[in-house]
Formats: C-alpha cells, structure tokens, sequence
C-alpha cells in the first residue's frame, strides 16, 4: 500500500514552521490589542498628523503602486499576515485574484474567518512557503513585507545566506510574468554586526539580511529600478505599538501572561531603539522582473 501524503510538509531555508508559529500564532486577539485595526505588523508609511492606521494604509497603497498592481489579475503576497493587503488589493486596487502565503495558522484562520473564501473568492490565504508554492500559472505581481527577516538562519555563513536569498529571488522570477514588478519591504542590519538581543529572541531562528546581501543575490534575476531607507519610519511605528502594548498591559497579560508581555515591551524598546540609531535600516525596494 503506498501513502501519499496530501501535501508535501511545509520547509524552509531559514525559520523553520515551528519557530515562525512560536511568534505569530501566539495569540491574535493579543496581536489585536496594540496593531491597528488592520492588523498590519511591518513598518507603516508615516506623513506628520497620521494615525497609525493612516500610516500603515499608506504603505499598503504605496508597495501595491510599487508592484503595479492595479487591476492585476493575479496577485502574490509572500507573508500574508492577518490579511491586510490582500483585502487592500481586491478592494481598492481591483485585483482579481490575490494569493497569500503564511506560515503561521493563526493568521490563516484569521483570514479565512475575516475574508471568508465562499464570500469574497478574490482572496486566498494557504499555510505554505515560498519554496514550495508552485503555482499553476505565474502572478503579475509581488509584494512582500516583513518576510524576508525569516528567510535565513543564525547559523548561516554570509556566501549561504546570499545563496538562500538567491533562491528567493529565483523563485520569484519564475512566480512572475515577463518584466513584473516585486516590491519587497524588510529590515536590515544597519551599521552594527548584530542587533538586541531583545528582538533576536523574539523572533527564533531567523536572521537580518544586509543590503548588500540582497543586491548580490537579485542581481541576476531582477533589476532594482528604486530603493528607500524608511528606518525612522519603523522607530516611530514601534513607538506607536509600545505605546498601545502600555495602555492596554493588563489586558495584554491576562491573555499571554506578565512574562509574555515584558518580553514583547522590551523588544519593540529594542527596535525602536535601534532604528533611531541606525543599527537596523528598514528598507523598501522595487524590483523589475529580469527577462
Ligand atoms: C512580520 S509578519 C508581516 C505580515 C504582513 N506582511 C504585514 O505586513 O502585516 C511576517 C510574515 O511572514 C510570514 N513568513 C515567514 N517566513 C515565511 C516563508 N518562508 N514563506 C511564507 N511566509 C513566511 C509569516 O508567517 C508572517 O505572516
């Protein structure tokens, strides 16, 4: 008798599905408590006088401008998160079908109960990596934002993690049609060789990229056509999350308890901290689809 398996076990160059879940499948009524209503968890956008929700939609809108998505039929986002770009692309950028991939479970249930697929079947979200998502035909665009922070491991030399980072961008090239655009958002080392350990022990078994890193390893599959350094963007995002964690702390523990709670304090300090100081840079990239 032969068993074959439905679908393949989810694998991953860098954090492994248990580590990612260990962060994101944490609690999602806890995640609600201190993001915005659209639950967006990367750096947002800021102009002077945004809320916090103004601010992450204007991220949201500027990488689906980024990625030309407008009237795509077929959309791609690595990192779906709770969902919210996904709802932004069909809704107002007229996306006809848009693909998320997450490899936490909870964020997956979270979109299927909140964009139920029977209801609005624009909209699909699978627990699945990169590596494995082969899908039936290419995508006209890609965004990704937050993701590419998961994709190497601590343990990684610089030559293995660019080559980790060149299979990403292989991939993506062969997910993409013919001269599409990816618009990829991520932090960076900055100026240091590491970052707090508040925020390295957060997020286990993942590792920063370098902008260098990245450039060597899209070189030959993608032109980078623009490029930003929104790093006191993402200081003022983690001040705005702290600030949001703080007041609403009781609540917080009672969910995921004290210890939980003065750990993820303690991180978004850390991160705020060091995209003030320019230990980690937060960049946006736009990236062109190589022939
Ligand atoms: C910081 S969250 C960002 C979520 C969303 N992009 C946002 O801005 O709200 C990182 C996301 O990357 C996903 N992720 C990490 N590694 C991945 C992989 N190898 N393949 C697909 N998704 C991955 C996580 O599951 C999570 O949804």
């Amino acid at each position: 008798m032969s068993i074959i398996a439905e679908k393949p076990l989810v694998t991953t160059l860098g954090a492994s599905i248990e580590a990612i879940q260990q962060h994101y499948d944490l609690s999602n009524d806890f995640y609600a408590l201190w993001l915005d209503e659209t639950m967006t968890y990367s750096c947002a956008l800021w102009e002077s006088g945004d809320t916090l929700e103004q601010a992450q939609i204007r991220k949201l809108d500027y990488h689906l401008e980024q990625a030309r998505a407008r009237n795509a039929n077929r959309f791609l986002e690595i990192g779906s998160g709770w969902g919210s770009l996904l709802a932004h692309a069909v809704k107002r950028f007229d996306v006809r079908f848009a693909q998320g991939l997450t490899l936490s479970q909870a964020q997956h249930d979270y979109v299927r109960e909140r964009y139920p697929q029977d209801a609005d079947p624009r909209i699909r979200v699978d627990v699945d990596s990169w590596e494995d998502h082969h899908p039936e035909q290419p995508y006209d665009a890609i965004v990704s934002l937050g993701a590419m922070e998961h994709f190497s491991h601590p343990r990684d030399s610089a030559a293995e993690k660019v080559a980790k980072y060149r299979r990403f961008f292989e991939r993506c090239h062969d997910m993409l049609n013919p001269g599409g655009f990816m618009s990829l958002q991520t932090i960076t080392f900055g100026s240091g060789e590491f970052g707090p350990s508040a925020v390295a022990d957060i997020f286990p078994e993942s590792h920063l990229p370098r902008l260098g890193e990245i450039i060597e390893a899209s070189a030959r599959t993608f032109e980078l056509v623009r490029l930003r350094n929104d790093r006191r963007d993402y200081a003022r995002t983690s001040r705005e999350w702290l600030k949001r964690l703080n007041a609403r702390r009781e609540l917080a523990a009672e969910l995921v308890g004290e210890e939980t709670v003065h750990d993820y304090r303690k991180y978004l300090a850390a991160g705020g901290w060091a995209h003030t100081k320019g230990v980690f840079y937060l960049y946006r990239l736009t990236l062109q689809r190589l022939a």
